[in-house]
């Protein structure tokens, strides 16, 4: 058998993980969730659940991976915990589930790059986002949206994935700092400013029970948590890496583009005096078309932008997306000696199918990510937790170690996740099971 791939570089490695982590959540979720739950005060409470929980399971998925340099569900029978494959298994059924809708709207953000150049998606945004999110229209969209991830993944960790994402994080990176300057210079920016960060202190006390388990939540989805993704992009490393870097190196990209994604859209809404609630469909599609529409300087400038705008957010969402395909790819390849392109091909073709009812009708795509992103990942996560903490323990702080700076801190690193990370994720998944059954 061929020799397994491995990274060309650890730059390469961070910068997939860094475009796993940087998705729709950074740009259509965390800012609206900010401004709407209190502003800088959210934004300690989520820096905290990243620093507290997100950075510790992180860890704890790199471990698995790096440790045993196969996909996440090979990789516990190699670390010789057989039994536990369904850990990984968990994950890689959540990346193949979440997928699906992924890149239903993956699709519709193409769509509104198109309709940014031509001007039809900001005439009548309402209309527009109703016409092109439902039946045909968003079936066709999801199609070339899953094409174009099926063909980076295809193309390999090294000639894929990494060269890709070392292409789109710094695009990511210029193209939000270029919306942000422009921002900037918009009349009432700075209210925008102020909508987005004053802190509201009193807005987190006094709804800490719905506070805490959001800013959790959005922590591990907004990490790449609990989708096998981590360990499978781990399992590719070589053994000189210092893990906690890299891991603190992703949390702190991740966050600050959240921000970033913040001081864009929130003095583009804020200008044009257009709410925009807590974020989601109706924010980036309706509600930010608007305003581009009436930008100072007529139709042209609000097009210009909206085509930077959306295309940032395909960007992103492009790379979240490879590394969820990459995540169920590699089980077939490492297991079963498949070839990358007609594995890609053939799982991109089944998440296609899966995904024809999200396309097809918006309920079904709330009914998915309801499962995907309220029961699955809250799951995998917790079972990975609660494997490095109690069944891996000393094998995992020995490949904490390996490379490390800061190895010392490994044996406290254990016994945080064996408590407190694992004590925060039952309550997390015990809420969320709560919300969805009772
Ligand atoms: N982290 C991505 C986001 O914030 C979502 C994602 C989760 C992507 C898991 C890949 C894997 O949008
Ligand atoms: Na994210």
């Amino acid at each position: 058998m061929a020799e397994r791939e491995t990274w060309a570089t650890r730059l390469g490695f961070l910068l997939a993980a860094i475009g796993s982590a940087v998705g729709l959540g950074n740009i259509w979720r965390f800012p609206f969730q900010t401004s709407a739950n209190g502003g800088s005060a959210f934004l300690i409470v989520y820096l905290l659940a990243v620093l507290v929980i997100g950075l510790p399971a992180i860890l704890a998925e790199f471990v698995i991976g790096r440790r045993a340099n196969t996909s996440a569900i090979g990789a516990f029978r190699k670390l010789g915990r057989p039994r536990w494959w369904f850990v990984g298994a968990v994950g890689v059924i959540a990346a193949f589930w979440t997928l699906s809708y992924y890149s239903v709207i993956g699709g519709w953000v193409i769509r509104y790059i198109g309709g940014s150049v031509t001007g039809s998606a900001l005439a009548a945004p309402e209309g527009y986002f109703g016409a092109i999110s439902v039946g045909l229209s968003s079936i066709g969209t999801h199609a070339v949206f899953m094409l174009i991830t099926i063909g980076i993944v295809a193309l390999g960790i090294e000639d894929g994935i990494e060269l890709a994402t070392k292409v789109m994080v710094p695009a990511i990176v210029v193209m939000l700092v270029g919306l942000a300057v422009f921002a900037a210079t918009l009349p009432g920016a700075g209210g925008g400013y102020a909508f987005f960060l004053d802190p509201d202190f009193d807005a987190v006390i006094s709804n800490l029970g719905s506070v805490l388990p959001a800013a959790f939540g959005q922590a591990l989805f907004s990490l790449s948590l609990g989708f096998s993704v981590m360990i499978t992009y781990a399992s590719y490393l070589g053994e000189d890496d210092s893990l906690p870097v890299d891991g603190f190196s992703i949390a702190v990209s991740n966050t600050a583009i959240g921000v970033l994604a913040g001081l864009v859209v929130l003095p583009l809404l804020f200008a044009q005096g257009i709410e925009a609630g807590g974020g989601g469909p109706g924010a980036v599609f309706v509600a930010i078309p608007t305003a581009l529409a009436e930008l100072p300087g007529g139709g042209l400038v609000g097009q210009a932008v909206g085509v930077v705008f959306f295309g940032v957010i395909l960007i992103a969402a492009l790379s979240s997306a490879i590394s969820l395909l990459e995540a169920v790819v590699a089980y077939l390849v490492d297991n079963y000696g498949f070839s990358r392109l007609p594995t890609a091909a053939g799982l991109g073709g089944v998440i296609f199918v899966l995904g024809i009812p999200s396309a097809y009708d918006t309920a079904w795509l709330s009914w998915f990510d309801g499962i995907g992103v309220t029961l699955l990942l809250p799951l995998a996560v917790l079972l990975a937790v609660l494997f490095v903490g109690w069944v891996l323990g000393r094998d995992a702080i020995d490949e904490l170690r390996t490379g490390s700076t800061g190895g010392s801190l490994a044996p406290i690193w254990l016994w945080w996740l064996r408590t407190v990370v694992l004590a925060v994720v039952v309550v997390v998944v015990l809420l969320n099971f709560n919300d969805l059954f009772l």
